[in-house]
């Protein structure tokens, strides 16, 4: 160990003599360095790799030339510091990567060139956000994909602090401006307070937030701005919809000649409603089955609205057509209103004298899963998933044994006939089965269930676990005395069991989830 740390020193005092610029890295002193240090570009190589030499004078070239900006250039001898290279996953030599506040950024140009290691580490460290004038401007929207410009008042706003926490969030992936000139702002049609997303191969009109910006104005303005005009309804984007905080209008077809009459009209009405209302085609054919969700006649086309917080539908009636008009009806009198709600949701047979297990449907979800005063774990169950129907008797008999009543309900709800009323993460269900334990107090912070063991002593010690009430379990008599003296025994069994039937629930669980829409 002393040979090598001497050995280290003296690589260091060698290097450092030849080119002052870069930072000789350890594994005493590297996480301390890339934390203090804002920029840092490392390279990683063994001096005894013949294209470590060949790179050196490339990588000191670039080093010399941007010595007064604000990176720092470091290496790392893998031979010497093999920890720090495994640790960072280095699997070639050379490797360069940027530190950048917390990112890591991998740098993969063709060649090692002076040239491109400026180039790249220029186009992740210029500053997140830019002030332009009206020239500047030009060339950046010629040069950018996706630019986000904002008008704001001052520097000396909460705007430009929220604008720039947010640039700084999303840099990589859009390009902030800002302008504080009330004439340029003018000369794009906009006033100040007001913010531009700008897209290179738009031919619509672009997006504007009118708004004053906050971060969650901002973020959710790019959320949506950046979504096509009306897309396909897919597995992919679903989920992404339902999470946006603007009513969903749906269209129901199989047919292409639908898309190119209705479609294209209600393309135009959602060119008006653009950032108050997304629009998605569902295309039924591909969705078969499951489109049945939905809760609406199988009979197309068809249309439908859905409310993103309480999840509720809005039905439009088509007796009378899909004339652009009775569309533009449907759409004022749904925000007027005037449209009956409903949610997809199955009747109820009364429970049974004795049994504990609550079977709810869309309606009543929120009265037994949301009661605060209670610990409620749901079953979020589907007729087709094996471990959802196994796990019923043993949720049965553990709704009789959990105790006391007035604090704990174990309940289910079948996620195919019902919605899940509320917003995510109660109506998040990504595969069968997915349960949930609904804290009492806080029904905000939800647990789900960690594993793919449906056993009941799993469940009482996932309940017991997390439970804020004080819940406990009492076993029935004639069972204990049944199990009495062949515990062992049974217990074992039960292992062996557990472990056969792992395997086969993991593919389960993977095909029902290829299903979920
Ligand atoms: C911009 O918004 C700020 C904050 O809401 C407000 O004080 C200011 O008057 C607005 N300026 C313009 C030009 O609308
Ligand atoms: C939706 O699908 C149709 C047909 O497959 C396609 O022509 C269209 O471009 C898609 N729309 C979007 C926004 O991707």
């Amino acid at each position: 160990m002393k040979a090598l740390s001497l050995l280290s020193l003296f690589i260091t005092t060698l290097s450092a003599a030849r080119a002052v610029t870069i930072k000789n890295l350890n594994e005493d002193d590297f996480f301390p360095f890339i934390d203090s240090n804002p920029n840092v570009f490392v390279k990683y190589c063994a001096p005894w790799y013949s294209k470590c030499g060949e790179v050196q004078s490339e990588f000191e070239k670039a080093a010399e030339e941007l010595k007064d900006s604000k990176i720092i250039f470091a290496q790392v001898d893998c031979t010497l510091e093999q920890e720090i290279c495994i640790n960072n996953g280095v699997n070639k030599y050379p490797k360069f990567e940027l530190h950048r506040e917390g990112d890591i950024l991998e740098f993969r140009y063709k060649e090692d060139t002076a040239e491109n290691f400026k180039t790249f580490i220029n186009s992740f460290t210029s500053p997140s956000l830019t002030e332009v004038d009206e020239e500047t401007l030009e060339t950046i929207k010629k040069e950018n994909d996706k630019v986000i410009l904002a008008f704001i008042k001052s520097k000396d706003s909460d705007e430009y602090q929220s604008l720039y926490r947010v640039s700084q969030k999303l840099r990589d992936e859009y390009k902030f401006v800002f302008s504080t000139d009330e004439k340029l702002a003018k000369k794009n049609n906009v006033e100040l307070n007001n913010t531009i997303f700008v897209k290179k191969f738009n031919t619509e009109k672009n997006d504007v937030l009118v708004e004053p910006i906050t971060d969650d104005i901002l973020t959710t303005f790019i959320n949506t701005a950046k979504l096509p005009l009306m897309d396909n309804l897919s597995s992919a984007n679903y989920n992404n919809y339902l999470d946006l905080e603007i009513p969903l209008f749906y269209f129901f077809t199989e047919k292409q000649e639908d898309i190119d009459t209705i479609g294209k009209n209600i393309e135009e009405i959602a060119r008006k409603y653009r950032l108050k209302m997304n629009f998605i085609y569902v295309d039924t054919e591909k969705y078969g089955e499951s489109v049945e969700n939905f809760g609406i006649e199988k009979k197309w086309p068809a249309i439908l609205i859905q409310d993103p917080k309480s999840k509720l539908k809005y039905s439009y009636d088509s007796t009378d057509g899909f004339d652009k008009e009775f569309i533009q009806k449907f759409i004022n009198d749904y925000f007027d209103g005037k449209i009956k709600s409903f949610y997809h949701s199955e009747n109820l047979e009364p429970r049974k004298p004795n049994d504990y297990l609550i079977r709810m449907n869309a309606y009543t979800f929120e009265e037994v899963a949301l009661d605060i005063t209670k610990d409620v774990f749901v079953l979020f169950y589907a007729e087709y998933c094996k471990p959802c129907r196994e796990s019923l008797p043993i949720l049965r008999e553990i709704a009789a044994e959990a105790e006391p009543k007035d604090k704990i309900t174990i309940a289910y709800i079948d996620a195919t006939l019902n919605d899940i009323p509320g917003k995510s993460p109660f109506n998040k269900i990504d595969g069968f089965p997915t349960m949930v334990l609904f804290r009492a107090n806080r029904k905000n912070e939800p647990v789900l269930y960690p594993t793919n063991d449906y056993y009941k002593s799993d469940y009482i010690d996932f309940i017991s676990q997390y439970s804020l009430n004080d819940i406990t379990f009492e076993k029935k008599e004639e069972e204990e005395e049944e199990s009495n003296g062949e515990e062992d025994n049974e217990e074992s069994k039960e292992e062996e069991k557990k472990e056969e039937k792992k395997e086969e629930k993991k593919e389960e669980k993977k095909e029902e989830k290829k299903d979920e829409l």
